[in-house]
């Protein structure tokens, strides 16, 4: 609705179509937005290939689009430049009415996507009784960016917590919840200590002999169902996802219990799985163990690698239960698109599933299966991110942090009360975090540097929730100025600066449409950081409440707010909350 495209690419494909037949008339114009304003604000590259095709020159086939080009209303008339680029220059009239119209639209001209989906999001999965580090901390900030991208866009989505809340290390850890007796471990585990609960339990099972022995025949018994085993493995699980659920409301991300479907949901459709397989004959014994084995995936050792639907002992691990959990979410919960947001180096595992999802027909046509890759997050030294003493950084302590030093931030500025600075340190610290994991291209590895993700300019959190704060302090000093804030004021575009400003606001719907596409959100953190830029510029280079005519005045008042209530969308479709000061 807003793209401006909308209105070019029709015109250009009527003008290609009088110009060389309505045959041609589907070619691809390639309209792009300009790199450079002397460029114009679009240029069309297709003559390049469409010359190509009709053996003329770029530029004869740019000039013959042109003669035929109606722009009337859209735009100035276009030029031919270079070896047959079309540039053009959209009229302020144009781009003003434009605004205005986006300025009245609560979605900001971003609409739904034109078929909605039923979308599973595999995030977060932290493991029972096992720290929360930074690599859940990724998959938990990017996944739920995600989930909000999707749902702004009208997708049903089912948010999924692959909780590693089964497997053979649930033997020591609830012999050593025994020996610690319910009350002490609990009290332990409460306290949020889930890695030093973890640490003792692992460090008797390979320092005392009869405690690995118990620990293996506990692995039995709690296979085997027995209740007091089952009640203790249930208590790991209760204060596991009572501790995860504080650093989840911390994070203001959207997850609670509800959407815990961990790796022993899937227990009792491991054996169906296997059969299934077999039946399918896609799985073979091979050494005693029942595999899959997807074409074009080799082992070091050059021999075909495997999926274990079953180990060699008869059980079932993590393999198996991916493959239960694809044909449950295509089945059951009707899956059209099933996203896995988890650390890059599980590529192999998920190529491998995916490939035995389509042998097994789960997935194909229109089913898709993608792995959200994401990198490391390194320590100051440049390396994996780590204690001192070479422990797992806790991930509050890291939020917690933040927050701190968000708090000196916010308290230099000195605007604020008490309690509201607080309140704002939360979503100033938190936000800074998440902003810098998600502005990174998320395949890449990042330095955590709290110094820079806090900086106030720059590509930052702060730095655009600043950007949002003054859109709407302006807002209040027009206010006491007595002059209403009028959103629905027409949008007057004349000077370079509100030019450039109106051209990015219209940009928001492409870019989350693509965001949801390609499950970048960096695409979104990029534009919203342009957007804050060319809010600067305007703010230097426009005087808002001197402006010189009552209309100009209302005109930048209605694009400030457009600007902000822009910056407050994106931000929160990234999950970073947008304070009204700071
Ligand atoms: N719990 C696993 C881990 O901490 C990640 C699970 C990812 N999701 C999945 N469906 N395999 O590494």
């Amino acid at each position: 609705m807003s793209d401006p495209l909308d209105d070019l690419l029709p015109r250009f494909s009527r003008a290609i179509g009088m110009a060389f037949g309505t045959e041609h008339a589907v070619v691809d114009p390639v309209l792009r937005r300009s790199a450079q304003a002397t460029f114009g604000d679009y240029q069309a590259n297709g003559a390049m290939a469409l010359g190509k095709a009709l053996d003329r020159s770029p530029r004869e086939v740019a000039t013959a689009i042109v003669g035929h080009l109606d722009l009337d209303g859209v735009a100035e008339p276009p030029e031919v430049a270079g070896p047959g680029f079309i540039n053009i220059r959209l009229l302020p009239a144009y781009l003003g009415a434009k605004a205005t119209e986006l300025a009245g639209d609560d979605r900001l001209g971003v609409r739904p996507a034109a078929t909605a989906e039923t979308v599973v999001v595999d995030y977060s999965q932290p493991n029972v009784a096992k720290e929360m580090h930074v690599g859940h901390l990724r998959s938990t900030i990017i996944g739920d960016a995600i989930v909000r991208v999707l749902e702004f866009l009208g997708h049903r989505v089912i948010r999924q917590n692959h909780l590693g809340d089964w497997g053979t290390n649930f033997g020591m850890l609830i012999e050593h919840l025994g020996d610690l007796g319910e009350d002490e471990a609990a009290a332990e585990l409460s306290l949020g200590d889930l890695e030093a609960f973890y640490q003792q339990a692992k460090a008797k099972f390979d320092a005392d002999p009869a405690f690995a022995e118990r620990a293996r025949s506990r692995v039995v018994a709690l296979q085997g169902g027995d209740p007091t085993t089952l009640a203790h493995w249930q208590l790991l699980i209760d204060l596991s996802t009572r501790y995860f659920s504080t650093v989840y409301e911390l994070l203001g991300v959207r997850l609670t219990d509800d959407d815990i479907a961990g790796e022993s949901f899937y227990n009792p459709m491991l054996a169906d799985v296997a059969d299934d397989l077999v039946d399918k004959g896609l799985a073979v014994v091979d050494e005693g163990a029942l595999c899959v084995f997807p074409p074009g995936f080799a082992g070091r050792d050059g021999k075909p690698f495997p999926l274990m639907v079953r180990k060699s002992d008869g059980g079932f691990g993590y393999d198996a239960t991916d493959l239960a959990a694809l044909r449950y979410r295509v089945s059951a919960l009707g899956a059209d698109r099933i996203i896995y947001v988890v650390d890059a180096r599980q590529s192999q595992h998920f190529a491998l599933l995916f490939k035995a999802g389509e042998m097994a027909g789960w997935l194909g046509d229109a089913r898709r299966a993608e792995h959200v890759a994401f990198g490391a997050v390194l320590g100051p030294d440049g390396r994996p991110f780590k204690t001192r003493a070479g422990g797992t950084v806790k991930l509050v302590a890291l939020l917690r942090e933040a927050i701190e030093r968000a708090e000196a931030v916010v308290a230099d500025r000195g605007e604020l009360d008490e309690a509201t600075r607080s309140e704002v340190a939360r979503q100033v610290g938190v936000g800074a975090i998440k902003y810098a994991d998600l502005s990174n291209d998320r395949a890449k590895d990042y330095v955590f540097d709290l110094d820079r993700m806090l900086a106030m300019d720059g590509n930052t959190g702060p730095y655009l929730q600043y950007a949002h704060v003054r859109t709407r302090s302006l807002a209040r000093r027009a206010a006491e100025q007595g002059v209403t804030p009028a959103t629905s004021a027409p949008v007057v575009v004349t000077e370079p600066a509100e030019r450039a400003l109106v051209l990015q606001l219209l940009a928001l719907e492409v870019v989350v449409h693509s965001t949801a596409e390609t499950l970048q959100p960096h695409r979104l953190t990029t534009y919203l950081f342009e957007l804050a830029s060319a809010f600067t510029t305007f703010f230097d280079q426009c005087p808002v409440l001197r402006a010189d005519t009552p209309e100009q005045r209302a005109s930048r008042l209605a694009l400030t707010d457009l600007t902000g209530r822009t910056l407050r969308l994106g931000l929160g479709l990234l999950g970073i909350e947008a304070p009204e000061r700071m």
